[in-house]
């Protein structure tokens, strides 16, 4: 069974996230990386075309000459999707001409730089076969399969409140300019959109609380601000939350938190019992009761639910981790390629992998936060349109 064939723009040398996805696409040996515009920068590219590529003529100059020649490729031998691991103000522009010249898009979120152009790859995917796929890496840990299992099959009761904190503290420097280079472009409205904190993991904490809680965030008050006066995106923000279900909520997302490192961790309360599970002790996943003892529940063992096990590789106490999570996505996006390739039957695998409905929903947060908080935190409803499976 051959391969599935990857392109990637974006993930040139010194890039961070480009790097992880090649890891996780390679992981499980069904993905391979055929071609690429990994730096708009010339002897960037080529240099990551000669380490990454067997065929380095096929590392390209820009995205209009990268879908030209792929297309004129054999249908055996042409990419099949393109991973987009650029900063944000790119993705939209990249995943259209795509879907386009008829090639699947894996987009790194949040999906573009502002909710129109998710709306308008919304209505251009419509009428086409092409998959979208959004790196909502978190929805890929085995314990957040099994954590909305539980919330899925009732075993908490009705949901009454979510707690969802994603912490970092690495931009807690007084000056942009001591910055990385990812932190700043991550602080420039022209490269990053409306927010910075938000849209850089507040949008992941608000994915990971609908996807566990399996219900909308349909309304908002958000609190933004920024340490320094001259930052003008938001670095910190504080939102209450309420979800369509009519539960209610708290998101704390953070990087000015001093210490943190990628503290992104859940608690999710119900009538009967809560949950309680951390990104960074990724295997473990609590339930707590009123009437009997708190269990542990490990990552790896014969008692969770398939889709936990289908996305564990190792047998229990063997860490498996943020790649691994990312890996499980690339699993499932390929399985979905596949399947439309009529090369593999129809599984619920296929199934794993956020998109178009969750591009639309971030940036739905990302703009109403922003629009809530300088408002004077003000309520905002989310208008959350359903949309059908592709
Ligand atoms: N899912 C996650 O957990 C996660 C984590 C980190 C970053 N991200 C997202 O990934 C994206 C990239 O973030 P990063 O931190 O890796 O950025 P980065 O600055 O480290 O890397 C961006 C890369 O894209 C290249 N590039 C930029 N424009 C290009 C173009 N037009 N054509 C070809 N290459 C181009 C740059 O040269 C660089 O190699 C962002 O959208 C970010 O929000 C997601």
């Amino acid at each position: 069974m051959s391969k599935v064939r990857m392109g990637m723009v974006g993930g040139g040398p010194e890039a961070f996230i480009g790097q992880i996805h090649r890891m996780a696409a390679g992981l499980d040996g069904e993905i391979e990386l055929v071609c690429g515009v990994f730096s708009r920068d010339q002897q960037k590219n080529q240099q990551a075309g000669q380490s990454l590529l067997s065929n380095p003529d096929r590392a390209y100059a820009d995205i209009a000459t990268l879908f030209r020649e792929e297309q004129k490729l054999p249908a055996d031998q042409r990419m099949e999707f393109v991973a987009i691991v650029t900063p944000n103000d790119s993705h939209f522009d990249i995943a259209q001409q795509a879907i386009m010249a008829g090639f699947h898009v894996f987009c790194e979120k949040p999906a573009t730089f502002n909710l129109a152009e998710s709306e308008q790859l919304h209505q251009q995917l419509l009428d086409k076969p092409q998959l979208f796929g959004l790196a909502h890496t978190y929805t890929g840990y085995p314990m957040v399969k099994e954590a909305r299992h539980r919330v899925v099959k009732g075993e908490l009761g009705e949901i009454k409140k979510i707690v969802v904190e994603y912490s970092q503290g690495w931009l807690a420097k007084k000056f942009n300019n001591q910055l990385s280079k990812q932190g700043s472009w991550r602080l420039d409205p022209k490269r990053a959109g409306v927010s910075c904190c938000v849209g850089d993991i507040g949008v992941h904490a608000a994915n990971l609380a609908e996807f566990i809680g399996d219900s909308p965030i349909s309304s908002i008050l958000a609190d933004l601000d920024s340490i320094e006066p001259q930052r003008s995106l938001d670095d910190d923000a504080t939102v209450l939350l309420r979800f369509a279900n009519q539960a209610r909520g708290v998101l704390l997302a953070s990087q000015i938190s001093v210490g943190q490192e990628n503290n992104l961790r859940i608690q999710v309360y119900g009538s009967q019992g809560s949950l309680s599970w951390s990104q960074q002790e990724p295997n473990s996943l609590w339930l707590m009761w009123g009437d009997k003892p708190t269990e542990l529940l490990r990552a790896g063992s014969d008692y969770l639910c398939d889709e936990a096990k289908v996305n564990t590789r190792t047998p229990a106490g063997h860490p498996e981790g943020y790649i691994e999570a990312f890996a499980n996505l690339y699993k499932a996006f390929a399985t979905a390629v596949k399947q439309q390739r009529g090369s593999e039957p129809e599984t619920s695998q296929a199934n794993g992998v956020p998109g178009i409905q969750e591009a639309i929903s971030g940036m739905q947060f990302i703009e109403g936060t922003v629009q809530s908080s300088h408002a004077g935190q003000q309520w905002l409803a989310l208008n959350h349109t359903h949309i059908q499976e592709q």
